[in-house]
């Protein structure tokens, strides 16, 4: 590379504070936190408890599922690492192992590991069976308690989820010393679900998407973390929140995060635009459908061009209905047709709204007066490639 860009860009400052808070393996640190799960961190360690107040001699199983993206991994992980430094401080010995049923994806895999972690070797020629047993053994003699997390459960064969979840449940055992935690989306689960399954399984936490406040606290606690003060306002922010909820995926958010944290660093600007989220946004998941525009009359193409051909000139991260009214009148008369009254501008924004082309939000949800303010934002494109759109499909009138 050359000398000239190697100290060009190592001279300037990054956005980023701590960009390695937006790694997909991130888990807070001791003084970081997870936001808007407490009630299942709550019952994790309910459920868990009795590992402290019976001295280990307790076993469990439980699953949690959920979508994909929203926090299933993350939440489990944290507790695993905050319960281990509350069992250490009352002094009980306790082993948590994480497992990415992605990468070891056999019963076998794993109980060798776990033979491992536990400092003594399985040694070659013995079943998985006889693993198990010396694994329950040397809990029981050591008085150590072993909780494993089985993360996307789903990728190892029924027979050996069965094994493991009856061996913590200690068949036949007494004393037993193991609990298991499984993790999987739901849509996975029941493709490796039986009766035998779910009838080992003590407890089940069912993880729900984060609505729209809980979206954009979230992130905002992510950006405090990972970016400078004032890299990343909360109005552009709230563009992510946005796709954060319509997509029910948090992990979308973070990567546009990290997408426009690299972006703007490239770039060498201070701060995130609306614009670099919008683009990233296509980056990280390529959603924008023009099929669903072309369902819409040309007046409804044309209130949706002004909204972007607004949101291009202000370079704001919303509109409003008058401003893009404006924009509206000058396209007609631009192209030769004759604007339709504001009413009927407001019904077009209603169906565009309708059909996800846009959102509309109100500004002052309180207030009674007629005529509320509304915020009006694209979805999953940009204005500038919107407007490219318009221009190449809608002629002047002839
Ligand atoms: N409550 C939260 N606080 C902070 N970050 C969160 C929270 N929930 C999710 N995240 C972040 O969102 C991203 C997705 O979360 P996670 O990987 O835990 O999802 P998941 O439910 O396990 O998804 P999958 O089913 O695809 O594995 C991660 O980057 C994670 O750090
Ligand atoms: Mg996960």
């Amino acid at each position: 590379m050359d000398d000239e860009i190697f100290s060009k860009y190592l001279k300037t400052e990054s956005v980023f504070k701590d960009q390695q808070s937006l790694n997909q393996a991130w888990v807070p640190t001791s003084k970081q936190k997870i936001i808007c799960r407490q009630n299942e961190l709550k019952k994790l360690l309910l459920i868990h408890r009795p590992i402290i107040q019976t001295q280990g001699e307790f076993s469990t199983n439980t699953l949690v599922l959920g979508k994909g993206g929203i926090g299933k991994t993350v939440t489990i992980r944290y507790f695993g690492k905050r319960f281990r430094e509350a069992v250490l401080k009352e002094d009980i010995k306790l082993t948590i192992e994480y497992y990415d049923c992605l990468q070891h994806r056999t019963k076998s895999s794993i109980l060798r590991n776990i033979s491992e972690r536990l400092h003594y070797s399985a040694g070659h020629g013995y079943s998985d069976n006889e693993i198990m047993e010396q694994i329950l053994k040397e809990l029981i003699k050591r008085k150590e308690s072993l909780l494993i997390i089985l993360d996307e459960v789903h990728k190892l064969p029924p027979d050996d989820i069965l094994s493991l979840l009856n061996a913590s449940i200690g068949f036949g055992e007494q004393n037993t010393r193991f609990c298991i935690i499984c993790i999987s989306r739901e849509s996975d689960w029941f493709k490796v679900d039986n009766e035998k399954i779910s009838s080992r399984i003590q407890e089940v936490i069912k993880m729900q998407p984060y609505n729209k406040e809980e979206s954009f606290e979230i992130l905002q606690y992510r950006r405090n973390l990972a970016f400078r003060d004032g890299v990343l306002e909360d109005d552009v922010l709230e563009l992510i929140a946005d796709i954060v909820y319509e997509q029910k995926n948090m992990r979308t958010g973070i990567d546009i995060m990290r997408s426009c944290g690299l972006h703007a660093d490239e770039q060498m600007t201070s701060t995130i635009t609306p614009e670099m989220v919008l683009q990233s946004r296509e980056s990280v998941s390529p959603s924008f459908r023009a099929d669903i525009l072309d369902n819409l009359s040309l007046h409804e193409h044309l209130t949706l061009w002004a909204i972007a051909a607004a949101l291009k000139h202000t370079g704001n991260p919303f509109t409003k209905v008058d401003e893009s009214f404006e924009f509206y009148k000058m396209k007609c008369e631009e192209l030769g047709y004759k604007p339709h009254v504001q009413m009927s501008f407001r019904k077009y924004i209603r169906n565009l709204s309708s059909v996800k082309a846009i959102y509309k939000e109100y500004l002052n949800p309180t207030s009674e007066k007629k005529g509320r303010q509304i915020q009006i934002k694209l979805t999953d494109i940009t204005p500038e490639k919107l407007c490219d759109y318009f221009e190449k499909r809608i002629p002047p009138k002839a």
